[in-house]
């Protein structure tokens, strides 16, 4: 089989057993981990691939960290973890039932499963009495043996207040932070694969939250559909799935509905009786559209509708404007005709335009990481995450971001200069590129 041909059945095959759709565009990162993991197992890479295909329990975690993006960090999506405090907690304790069963599908290094915990030992007073347990899987062998290990560096402690690093994290090192063994004991690691049905994971009614956050984007949408079909089987009557802020469930999966939870959504079951009560409620919004609490809810859609928009003003418009070059005669396509990818690459983008609007460095910066690992060749993205990070000071970042940039900028789609240029034709917009770079300290 020639070069080309065995990376197709490669594909495949990962996203048969993964579940993950890996675009032509990440050929590079899917070459790289036939090569390293065939010749770990001293494999040739055709024989590699059949293995897997077969089903090799033993290797699925180390390939799935060769190719999975496992950015995470302490107290992700706060608004999410105080949900569960503020109004879940006692809602529950509310209706008598202090059992509170929690899965962190797609946990990384563990920094989601052990904020929970965090957040649940520093706002549940009467935490002792209760009946708590805290899942956490994911498909990576790595990431969970660092996840056991429980030492972080700086980085991941990013959003953690020096109260709750001095409080639940020993200091070994300049950069190294040991958490407390009192959280590591509530949390129960488990290698599992969410794209296989899991029949023992997904039992019915077997968990009253489910955090699938960051995690169902690289997924083919049959497969993050099933996934989905599987979690509304295993929440509990009245149980909350929360997603991360940069997905939604649209157009995957009607069995859930969205609600406020404080001024985080999540899902539930559709048509499910509202599990929080009245009181408990009172303290939220009373429905996604009253309030300025809803603001992550339709920001995703609100991006979709603005690329829509500005998709067909591009099409239509009679005087569109000439932002690009004559050569760079523009087609957008309508969002309907957009892969999964690129849509969502899109989406991502707008998203993150959004935020760092709204000042929100950080969150921009990972939403517009999600868009170039989606579409690595998203020129217009590279830029704008390279000028991200030189504002958040990760110079080293900033510059291998913009280098990327410079080199994919010349082959940028046509629509993507048009939709995301700010009116820069593409030599306008490789001049910004390059005043970055030297921004960086690069004179090339
Ligand atoms: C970006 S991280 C999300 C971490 C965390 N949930 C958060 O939001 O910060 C995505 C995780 O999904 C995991 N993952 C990818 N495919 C998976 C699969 N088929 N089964 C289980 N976990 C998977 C990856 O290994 C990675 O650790």
């Amino acid at each position: 089989m020639n070069a080309p041909a065995q990376l197709e059945t490669f594909r495949a095959v990962i996203q048969e057993t993964l579940g993950l759709a890996l675009a032509t565009e990440q050929d590079d990162r899917l070459a790289r981990a036939l090569t390293v993991r065939a010749a770990r197992t001293s494999c040739k890479p055709a024989a590699y691939i059949a293995r897997i295909h077969r089903g090799w329990p033993e290797e699925i975690g180390s390939l799935a960290a060769e190719i999975t993006v496992g950015e995470t960090f302490f107290l992700r999506g706060l608004d999410q973890l105080e949900a569960l405090t503020t109004v879940i907690v006692p809602a529950c304790a509310q209706r008598g039932d202090r059992r509170l069963r929690i899965l962190s599908a797609g946990c990384a290094t563990g920094e989601e499963p052990y904020s929970i915990a965090i957040q649940l030992r520093e706002h549940v007073p009467d935490l002792a009495s209760w009946d708590v347990s805290i899942r956490a899987i994911d498909a990576s062998a790595t990431a969970l043996e660092s996840a056991k290990r429980a030492t972080y560096r700086p980085w991941a402690l990013r959003e953690t207040p020096d109260r709750l690093r001095a409080r639940w994290f020993a200091r070994q090192s300049e950069r190294v932070w040991t958490l407390h063994p009192d959280i590591r004991s509530m949390v129960q690691f488990e290698q599992r694969n969410l794209a296989a049905a899991d029949p023992f994971l997904f039992q019915r009614q077997a968990f009253d939250v489910v955090l699938c956050r960051n995690v169902l984007m690289y997924f083919a949408p049959a497969v993050a559909a099933s996934i989905l079909d599987r979690i509304a089987d295993s929440l509990a009557p009245g149980g909350v799935l929360f997603v991360g802020h940069a997905e939604n469930l649209r157009g995957l999966c009607d069995r859930f509905e969205v609600r406020t939870f404080g001024s985080a959504f999540g899902y539930v079951a559709a048509g499910s009786a509202p599990r929080v009560t009245e009181r408990a409620t009172e303290a939220a919004p009373a429905s996604p559209t009253s309030g300025t609490n809803d603001a992550w809810i339709h920001n995703i859609a609100r991006s979709t509708d603005r690329i829509s928009e500005l998709a067909m003003r591009a099409v239509t418009a009679p005087n569109a404007p000439r932002a690009t070059a004559a050569s760079d005669a523009v087609r957008p396509q309508r969002p309907e005709q957009l892969d999964d990818n690129e849509r969502s690459a899109r989406e991502h983008h707008a998203a993150a335009l959004e935020r760092a609007d709204a000042g929100d460095l950080e969150s921009a910066a990972e939403l517009e990481r999600s868009a170039v690992w989606l579409v690595p060749d998203f020129a217009i993205a590279h830029l704008h995450l390279g000028r991200l990070l030189r504002r958040l000071d990760r110079t080293d970042e900033a510059r291998a971001e913009l280098d990327r940039a410079r080199a994919l900028l010349a082959h940028e789609d046509p629509a993507r200069v048009a939709l995301f240029g700010g009116g820069f034709t593409r030599g306008g917009l490789g001049a910004i590129c390059r005043a970055e770079l030297a921004a960086c300290g690069d004179d090339s």
